[in-house]
C-alpha cells in the first residue's frame, strides 16, 4: 500500500483527488497525499484543520474483496494501524477513542475518515483519509482547537520526520489489511480493544436524535459501540461522537 503515490501542494482535499484517481482507474494502495487543503475534511459534516506542511493529509484507495458493508470493521482497522504506527515509530502514548479518533492526553492528534461507494459490486472502493496533525504547533491552533487537539511534535517535544512516519503507517495498514482479509476481523477487534481509551469508561455518545449517557462495554462485529445505561439496560451505538466523561 501506498507505492503509487500521488504528491501534491495545494488540494481542496485528499479526498476529492483520491476519487478522481479511483474514477480513472487508479489501483488499490494508491496514496494521495497533499501539503495542504483548503478544504478537508472531517467527520459529521465538519471541517478538518490542515495547514501547509505541518501533517500528513492524505488518502488511500483500497479496493476490498469484502463485502463493502464491512467498512466499520476498516474504520477500526485503520484507527489500529495508524496508532500501531504513531507508537512504534514515536513511543508516544496514543490511545483510540470510538471509533477511530486517536488522542494523546485526552486531546486528538489523528481523525480517520472512510468514504465508500458500491454501486456496482465490481468496481467497489474505499477511500481511506487520514489526517495525522504532525508538526503544528501551539499557534497553529485557534484557541477553541487548541482545547481539544494537540500533535505529535507538541506531544513529544520534537519535530517529526513525516516521511518515516508515512512509511511506518503504511506498513502497519498492509500487515493488518492482510491479516483482516485472511483472518477476519476478530484479530483486528483485540489489537482495537487494547488500544482503547473508551472500553470500560463512563461516556456520553453524542448522535443528531440526542445524548447517550452510560459506561462503554465492548465493541461489535459491526463496529457499535454497546453502551450501558444506568439502569444496565445495553444500547448499541454505531455512530456519534464520544466524550469520556
Ligand atoms: C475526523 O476526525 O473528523 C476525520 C478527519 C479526516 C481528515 C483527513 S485529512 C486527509 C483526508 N482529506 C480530507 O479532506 N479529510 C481526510
Amino acid at each position: 500500500l501506498g507505492r503509487e503515490l500521488k504528491y501534491y501542494e495545494q488540494v481542496e482535499s485528499t479526498q476529492n483527488i483520491a476519487r478522481e484517481w479511483v474514477d480513472a482507474g487508479a489501483p488499490e494502495g494508491t496514496l494521495v497525499v497533499a501539503e495542504m487543503q483548503t478544504a478537508g475534511r472531517g467527520r459529521m459534516g465538519r471541517s478538518w484543520h490542515s495547514p501547509k506542511g505541518k501533517g500528513l493529509w492524505m488518502s488511500l484507495i483500497l479496493r476490498p474483496s469484502i463485502p463493502i458493508n464491512f467498512t466499520p470493521q476498516l474504520t477500526l482497522l485503520v484507527a489500529v494501524a495508524v496508532c500501531r504506527a504513531i507508537r512504534g515509530n514515536l513511543h508516544l502514548p496514543v490511545g483510540i477513542k470510538w471509533p477511530n479518533d486517536l488522542l494523546i492526553d485526552r486531546k486528538k492528534v489523528c481523525g480517520i475518515l472512510l468514504e465508500s461507494s458500491a454501486e456496482d459490486e465490481r468496481l467497489q472502493h474505499v477511500i481511506v483519509g487520514m489526517g495525522i496533525s504532525a508538526n503544528l504547533e501551539p499557534r497553529d491552533y485557534s484557541p477553541e482547537l487548541a482545547a481539544k487537539a494537540t500533535s505529535l511534535a507538541i506531544a513529544s517535544g520534537r519535530a517529526i520526520d513525516r516521511t518515516e512516519l508515512l512509511c511506518r503507517v503504511m506498513l502497519e495498514l498492509e500487515q493488518l489489511y492482510d491479516m483482516y482479509q485472511e483472518r477476519g476481523f476478530a484479530p483486528i477487534k483485540s489489537l482495537w480493544e487494547a488500544l482503547s481509551v473508551t472500553l470500560d469508561r463512563p461516556v456520553a455518545v453524542d448522535t443528531p436524535k440526542g445524548r447517550t449517557e452510560g459506561t462503554a462495554v465492548s465493541i461489535e462485529d459491526s463496529g457499535a459501540l454497546v453502551v450501558r445505561l444506568e439502569d444496565g439496560k445495553l444500547v448499541k451505538m454505531y455512530s456519534g461522537d464520544v466524550e469520556m466523561r
